[in-house]
């Protein structure tokens, strides 16, 4: 019955697929290097794991439009994080659980269990008294296709917790057991729940891991939950937190409690365009999160979802990152090493002392390329600095980075970007020492993501500048900049889609 009926939603996504695929690929707005589906509308990845020597991404996957609606799972995989190959759909929406317009099959995670590909995702369907969310599994031999477990949904919504928000479980394996949280909210108040399995089917509640004062909004999204070091990391994104769309804690966990007590937060990134990142281990044992280029709160919902949506696409993935734990406990995300073998003709600038109150300097043309600079603050008189990116020949289109070293404050300003963009994203820069200051950007046709502060202090928001905007300088104002070192590296396209 439903086997069939979700083989053949996900035939007639694909043809559709090939049919517009190639004239997708000729928007202006499209990523020469970040990942983005090839037709359609994508959100939060899912189901990130390495499994049998390749990394695979899931995805939220809207295949027919280039905005949000009705659900199915993309997949695409890769050996080195950078050059993607997309495959055909993983789960389309096709039961009385999880198919729904505005429904579908909603977010989730993977893990290998009794040696197939498991799937563990939200259900999202209304049947006529609201919406409705319930815990799903999936599972797959090839990894590639996917077949819906017969005892679907696995999970309820318990006691108290809206039915419709209650979703994106994120699973993994201690000690013999399989553990996942969800998200889900109470009197108003966003929770992560704990459960805990035998088997990857039968569900048990386990505890409240941890839940929000009122300061971290009604409801957790796509939260994710892993230790680094000797402590454990909790990533949420929340909903009606204001500006705070992805935020980390920091403490400590017991699997005999289940109780996780932190006392560290912080922000993954303060740009507009971040959001629902998960995490996954790889080969070589590092932490990576990979999140959506994209977020609700910043967008014109419903009304104009963009000038990629136009082009019959919209979304694509931030670079992946690797998560570091400081000593301070505050954790870095760092883009990660296998990004190096994009890069192409490079430029290099060393001890430059730039007097500051001048002509802007102009920097390496480019729309696709990466920026990395140390700033000398002990040699450095100047009170702040900017970097004026993806601008047309007089400016008059143009990204403004700018770091207050003296205010201690950072901003990201895209109201001039593209006639389209708006806002400025801003954050506290934490410089104490007088010492270097780390800046590492990475710009593409529609995107600029922004690392400061050795990967702490993070703004990733799109741009929608088109690819003529490709000038760049730096202005200093007043007083004087000393850089230790600047360079630059166009980068080379991978997605050819
Ligand atoms: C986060 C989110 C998830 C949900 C999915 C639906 O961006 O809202 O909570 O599962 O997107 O597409």
């Amino acid at each position: 019955m439903s086997k069939e009926i979700m083989q053949k939603n996900i035939a007639r996504a694909q043809a559709y697929i090939d049919q517009n695929k190639e004239s997708v690929k000729q928007g202006r707005m499209r990523q020469d290097y970040h990942f983005m589906p090839q037709t359609g509308w994508i959100n939060d990845p899912n189901g990130l794991i390495f499994y049998k020597g390749k990394y695979h991404i899931f995805y939220q996957y809207n295949p027919y439009y280039g905005h949000w609606d009705y659900m199915h799972w993309g997949h695409a995989v890769s050996e080195d994080l950078v050059h993607w190959e997309h495959l055909p759909l993983a789960l389309a929406p096709s039961e009385t659980y999880d198919d729904h317009y505005r429904g579908g099959c909603f977010s989730g995670s993977a893990i290998e269990h009794d040696g197939k590909l498991f799937l563990m995702y939200t259900g999202c369907t209304n049947n006529g008294s609201g919406f409705e969310q319930t815990q799903c599994i999936a599972f797959s031999e090839d990894g590639i296709h996917f077949e819906k477990y017969e005892g679907n949904p696995v999970l309820a919504a318990p006691e108290g917790v809206p039915k419709h928000l209650f979703r994106d479980p994120k699973v993994w394996k201690n000690d013999g057991k399989y553990y996942m949280i969800c998200g889900a909210s109470k009197n108003n108040l966003a929770q992560a729940l704990l459960y805990v399995s035998e088997d990857m089917l039968h569900w048990e509640f386990f505890s409240v891991l941890a839940q929000s004062r009122g300061e971290w909004g009604y409801m957790w999204e796509c939260p994710d939950f892993f230790p680094l070091g000797d402590k454990y990391v909790l990533l949420v994104s929340p909903m009606g937190a204001g500006e705070r769309t992805c935020v980390y804690m920091v403490g400590d966990f017991s699997y005999e409690t289940g109780k996780f007590v932190w006392d560290v937060s912080g922000e993954a990134d303060w740009g507009f365009d971040f959001y629902a990142p998960q995490s996954f281990v790889d080969g070589k044992g590092r932490r990576l999160v990979i999140g959506w280029a994209n977020a609700w709160d910043w967008m014109p919902f419903w009304k104009d979802w963009g000038p990629a949506y136009r082009e019959g696409w919209c979304g694509s993935f931030a670079v992946p990152r690797q998560v570091k734990m400081n000593a301070d406990h505050t954790l870095s995300f760092e883009p990660v090493e296998e990004l190096e073998t994009l890069r192409g003709e490079e430029t290099v600038q060393e001890n430059v002392l730039v007097e500051g109150g001048r002509e802007d300097i102009p920097l390496q043309d480019g729309y696709a390329y990466e920026l990395k600079m140390e700033v000398d603050l002990k040699e450095t008189t100047a009170s702040a600095f900017s970097l004026l990116l993806r601008c047309d020949q007089d400016r008059t289109r143009q990204t403004k980075i700018t770091f207050d070293l003296k205010g201690q404050h950072m901003y990201f300003d895209r109201n001039q970007a593209d006639g389209w963009s708006r806002g400025v994203s801003h954050s506290p820069l934490r410089l104490k020492e007088p010492g270097v200051f780390s800046v590492h950007i990475f710009v593409d046709t529609s995107s600029i993501e922004v690392f400061a502060e050795d990967y702490r202090t993070n703004h990733s928001c799109n741009v929608f500048a088109d690819r003529s905007q490709d000038k760049n300088f730096l202005s200093v104002p007043a007083g004087n900049l000393k850089i230790r070192s600047m360079q630059t590296w166009s980068l080379k396209k991978t997605m050819d889609c």
